[in-house]
């Protein structure tokens, strides 16, 4: 059986009730009183996939999700991601499900419920990565989508990318924050399902990130696994994907969390810098649109994440995640800017001594290169782009005989 449980007071609610906080107030999780099934049974669907939910890297860790027939799941499949290992470090490149962000994963989880639950419409605030998500699931389901972002701050790849998949797009004149706040009061008001991560069942589908890349590594647990941290959602969802895997006895230790914010809008790093003593708010400024985001939804979960994991909150500048960036580009991988906060965290918290040579870190890529092509040309040196007459001469005066 499972139910929403506040994590706070001890208040719990039916798991198909609407809602997604307590009435103290506090997020709600979702929990379940029954054990979660061997390891060995996702290891032999990987191995082996027999339906979509199989192929699935979220779904094939269902019995751990969400209590629901195989019928009603609404996949593309999603997950499956691959894991690359360059110079030591590992990379889990988010950026390879279908929309091109782990959003996937939480939104599979939550549109399966939207669905359960009979809405006929669904809607987020977003930096465009859960709205380019949610615009896709919803398309699937056939659900109408509303997406709220702040206007002119989103990249043009994921605007477009939301507008194609049929969502109706709301520019809020405002930051992030502000769409995020007036999204919860047109749903509230409205009566429509509301799919940011401040939906417990979003945090059940990402938590697979965490699971995909242990069973990659054979349950052999990393020292650390490292991510960007904006509206604190995937923070969160390691965390309780990390109790869980300790708790089922998946992994017989806990890897500690490195959150990586961007300078400029790094209200969970103040916080950490004081033992989390405030909750801090900014106004936020990155060239990380994706994470400019001052007011964080899922702060308190994401606090305890932290502290469950032994983990720590590190900040990086826009020019040290800019340089980053060009690096895991070069490799061949690529990247958004707001993932790339996970190596210049690396490279920071390597340079402090707080990791150590021969500790083994994964970094989660948490979107694909194209998802912002405004930050690369701004990015690119003069001479790798040049235009030329369309003769043989003019070639053999840039690249040589
Ligand atoms: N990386 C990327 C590429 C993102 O799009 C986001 C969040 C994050 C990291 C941070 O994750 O919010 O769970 O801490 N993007 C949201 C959006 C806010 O609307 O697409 P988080």
């Amino acid at each position: 059986m499972q139910r929403l449980q506040c994590i706070a007071c001890s208040n719990h609610f039916p798991i198909d009730e609407v809602r997604y906080t307590c009435d103290c107030g506090n997020l709600l999780s979702v929990e379940r009183d029954t054990p979660l099934p061997e390891r060995s049974l996702f290891d032999s669907r990987r191995a082996n996939p027999r339906t979509q939910a199989d192929q699935s890297g979220v779904w094939r860790f269902r019995e751990a999700l969400l209590d629901i027939d195989e019928a009603s799941i609404v996949t593309h499949p999603e997950g499956a991601t691959r894991l690359y290992e360059r110079h030591g470090i590992w990379f889990k490149h988010e950026g390879e499900n279908p929309t091109g962000s782990f959003k996937d994963r939480g939104m599979t989880v939550a549109l399966t419920q939207a669905v359960r639950l009979g809405a006929r419409a669904v809607a987020c605030a977003s930096t465009g990565n859960t709205s380019a998500s949610l615009a896709a699931y919803a398309a699937q389901a056939g659900l109408q989508a509303i997406v709220f972002v702040p206007s002119g701050k989103i990249s043009a790849g994921k605007l477009a990318q939301t507008l194609a998949y049929g969502a109706r797009c709301l520019q809020v004149r405002g930051d992030f924050d502000t769409a995020m706040r007036l999204v919860r009061e047109a749903c509230d008001r409205l009566g429509i399902y509301l799919l940011n991560s401040i939906n417990p069942f979003r945090i059940e589908g990402q938590k697979t990130i965490v699971w995909e890349l242990l069973q990659d590594l054979s349950w052999n647990a990393p020292d650390w696994i490292v991510l960007p941290a904006g509206n604190l959602g995937n923070t969160s969802a390691f965390g309780k994907a990390l109790r869980e895997a300790r708790t089922a006895g998946w992994i017989d230790r806990i890897p500690r969390l490195a959150a990586i914010q961007a300078a400029g809008a790094n209200p969970f790093y103040r916080s950490f810098t004081e033992a989390f003593a405030t909750r801090h708010r900014v106004t936020a400024e990155t060239v990380a649109s994706a994470i400019r985001i001052g007011d964080p939804v899922s702060y308190e979960k994401a606090v305890t994440a932290i502290r469950e994991t032994r983990g720590l909150v590190a900040e990086v500048s826009d020019e040290e995640l800019m340089a980053a960036k060009r690096e895991i580009d070069r490799m061949g991988i690529g990247c958004e800017p707001a993932s790339a906060t996970t190596l210049a965290g690396v490279k920071k918290l390597r340079a402090a001594g707080i990791m150590r040579e021969g500790e083994r870190i994964v970094c989660v890529l948490t979107g694909n290169v194209l998802k912002d092509p405004d930050a690369i040309m701004r990015n690119v040196a003069e001479e790798q782009v040049v235009e030329i007459e369309p003769t043989i001469e003019a070639v053999e005066r840039i690249v040589g005989k």
